[in-house]
């Protein structure tokens, strides 16, 4: 029964975040560093990646188990093939009250279009500079800021409208001084600016405490230039905290998933491109379910898999993460983000 899948801390399942493509055309130093992803890496085979009609089942049946929100991320998952007939029928599932998009909005300028026809409903597209030096750095070499407000434009013209939002994943030293500049380029947009704290996802970005900015400080930092005022938040499952700007510019958003984390609200469930089912962003393994669905499961046999998982769940790690960071002799094993989704 739906109604009665809670984990073992009391937590409901209501968001899907699906991975579709574990490649990407950009090499952002804190997700996919070049010199850990060049020519060499070995990314999934097609017929290892789950097909639509795999995902469409999955999420169907994780709608039955109280899935509300589905989220399509990579990579890049723009460079999927025919993403859009993969949301036309995700659509479809009863339940499903909300698709987002995460991209780094390259691609959308072709495809913004037939995404909101088949029935998408937000895009989330990542820009963590202006400035066209430190955006291609950041971008691993591979971006260009004009390519990116183009994705941007088309998402606009394509009438996403209040659903776009603008995620920049701030580290100290490399872009932090560019936050002033991209607030002031969203304000008055429509648009949501979440300005991120860059986390320890994975074991191959480097990450370093001192490279992260806590989100107060930049709070303070924008205050100062443009008055904010917090929006109380209904939502509990949320991970950003809202501000707005006094003056009626709009809001923005702040993750702090290292100096405020928000464990105990996480309602979300990842499926990697490859079938896996974590239950943190943070885990060190997910629960295989290609090999079930390809070897002809039944619907009850899949939701006893899926349940079941959820109801052990006791994840929380962002939470825990200073004692497990202290305690770790040596390098534990986490998955990547390009490969479970941001
Ligand atoms: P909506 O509420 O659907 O608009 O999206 P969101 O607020 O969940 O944000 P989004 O999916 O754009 O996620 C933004 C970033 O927040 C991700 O890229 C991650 O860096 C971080 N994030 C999202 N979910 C989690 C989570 O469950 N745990 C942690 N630690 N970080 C998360
Ligand atoms: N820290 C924070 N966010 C990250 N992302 C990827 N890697 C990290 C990280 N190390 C998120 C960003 C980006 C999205 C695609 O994934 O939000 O916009
Ligand atoms: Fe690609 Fe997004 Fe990772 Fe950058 S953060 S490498 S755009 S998946
Ligand atoms: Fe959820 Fe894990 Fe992120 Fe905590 S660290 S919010 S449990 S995904």
């Amino acid at each position: 029964d739906a109604a009665t899948l809670l984990d073992t801390l009391g937590r409901p399942l209501r968001d899907l975040r699906i991975s579709v493509m574990d490649r990407c055309n950009f090499r952002c130093p804190y997700c996919m560093p070049e010199s850990k992803y060049g020519e060499h890496f070995r990314f999934l085979g097609n017929d290892e990646r789950l097909s639509y009609a795999e995902i469409y089942r999955i999420a169907r049946l994780a709608a039955k188990l109280g899935v509300r929100k589905l989220r399509i991320t990579g990579g890049e998952p723009l460079l999927r093939p025919d993403l859009a007939e993969l949301i036309g029928q995700l659509r479809s599932i009863p339940g499903i009250a909300d698709i987002a998009l995460t991209t780094n909005g390259v691609l959308l300028p072709r495809q913004a279009e037939r995404l909101k026809q088949a029935g998408l409903d937000r895009v989330t597209i990542s820009l963590d500079s202006l400035d066209p030096t430190v955006f291609a750095r950041m971008s691993g070499g591979k971006g260009d800021v004009k390519d990116v407000l183009a994705g941007i434009s088309a998402a606009e013209a394509a009438d996403f409208g209040g659903g776009i939002k603008i995620n920049m994943v701030v580290q100290r030293g490399v872009n932090e001084a560019d936050v002033l500049a991209m607030a002031e380029h969203f304000r008055g947009s429509g648009h949501v600016v979440r300005f991120i704290e860059f986390m320890d996802v994975g074991n191959r970005n480097a990450w370093q405490a001192s490279g992260v900015v806590p989100s107060a400080e930049l709070v303070r930092r924008i205050d100062g230039r443009w008055p904010l005022q917090a929006v109380e938040s209904m939502d509990r499952s949320a991970v950003a905290t809202r501000w707005r700007y006094q003056d009626g510019a709009g809001e923005i958003g702040f993750i702090s998933s290292v100096s405020a984390p928000f464990c105990g609200g996480c309602t979300r469930a990842r499926l990697s491109s490859d079938g896996k089912l974590y239950t943190c962003l943070f885990a060190q393994t997910g629960m295989d379910l290609r090999q079930p669905i390809r070897q002809q499961a039944s619907d009850l046999e899949l939701l006893q898999l899926i349940g079941g998982r959820w109801r052990n769940r006791g994840d929380r790690y962002s939470e825990v993460r200073g004692l497990q960071l202290q305690e770790s002799a040596g390098p534990t094993r986490k998955i990547e983000m390009h490969y479970i989704g941001g």
